[in-house]
């Protein structure tokens, strides 16, 4: 796996070729300087090439994100709280490969979007027996927007690709054994039996160290595309009322 890098292009420098690092799933693209009135699902179809549009949960191409009143508790995008890592729709067969957020408004204050890199977490700090567990073992999902519930595992190998699958809000831990501590060793004890706990616990501490951040401050008129199988997304901290992104699923296969 290629390390994975960023690349911020105005709009008038992007070529299809800009696309590589979506499609090779290697970092993230953060297009500037795009006009009112841009047309892009043409833009995301036909010139980048990212695969098919995919449906949003309410059936529409596409979302408007914005917090809504007395949603401070939630954990989706409705929320104007944050929302901790994770990948969008991982109780689908399979999470949609890409995510496009375009900015139209970012509020009064600024809040970044931050990805991680889940496939560096596996090789730098994923102990082994609990890497085995999260390729092979499935675990329970729930939807923010029915009662469905999926299983599914964490880490998939799909088209000589690997799959990623995470949001610690939607994995239904159940019981958690009583003798599990919320301790670095007893996580990594590879007879730990509590492996979403496990799991979840070590990649918060991962994902909340400075070096596995990669922070998108967006603007208006900005547009922000990376894929949703290799990085965990999150938003730290609360956004303003004014804050609006627009958001679409791609496929990403040609
Ligand atoms: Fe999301």
């Amino acid at each position: 796996m290629e390390p994975s890098t960023t690349k911020t292009v105005r709009l008038d420098q992007i070529t299809p070729a800009s696309a590589q690092i979506l499609h090779v799933a290697q970092g993230y693209l953060h297009i500037t300087n795009i006009p009112k009135n841009f047309n892009y699902e043409s833009f995301l179809l036909n010139t980048l090439e990212l695969g098919q549009l995919l449906e949003q949960p309410g059936g529409d191409n596409s979302t408007l994100v914005k917090p809504e009143p007395n949603y401070e508790n939630r954990s989706d995008s409705r929320t104007s709280g944050s929302i901790p890592p994770h990948t969008d729709g991982p109780w689908l067969n399979t999470p949609v490969g890409i995510l496009a957020l375009a900015c139209h408004s970012p509020g009064e204050k600024v809040v970044p979007t931050c990805l991680h890199d889940m496939t560096r977490f596996i090789t730098e700090s994923l102990p082994l027996p609990l890497l085995n567990k999260a390729l092979e073992r499935p675990i329970n999902w729930k939807s923010d927007f029915s009662d469905d519930v999926k299983s599914a595992p964490i880490f998939e190998g799909k088209n000589q690709k690997l799959i990623t699958r995470y949001s610690q809000n939607m994995i239904l831990l159940g019981e958690s054994s009583p003798n599990l501590k919320r301790s670095q060793n007893a996580f990594t004890h590879s007879s730990c039996d509590d492996f979403s706990y496990c799991f979840a616990a070590l990649y918060r501490d991962w994902s909340q160290k400075p070096q596995n951040q990669l922070h998108a401050y967006l603007q208006k008129g900005d547009l922000i595309l990376f894929s949703n199988h290799r990085f965990t997304h999150e938003v730290e901290g609360n956004k303003s009322p004014s804050r609006c992104l627009e958001r679409w699923f791609l496929s990403g296969e040609k």
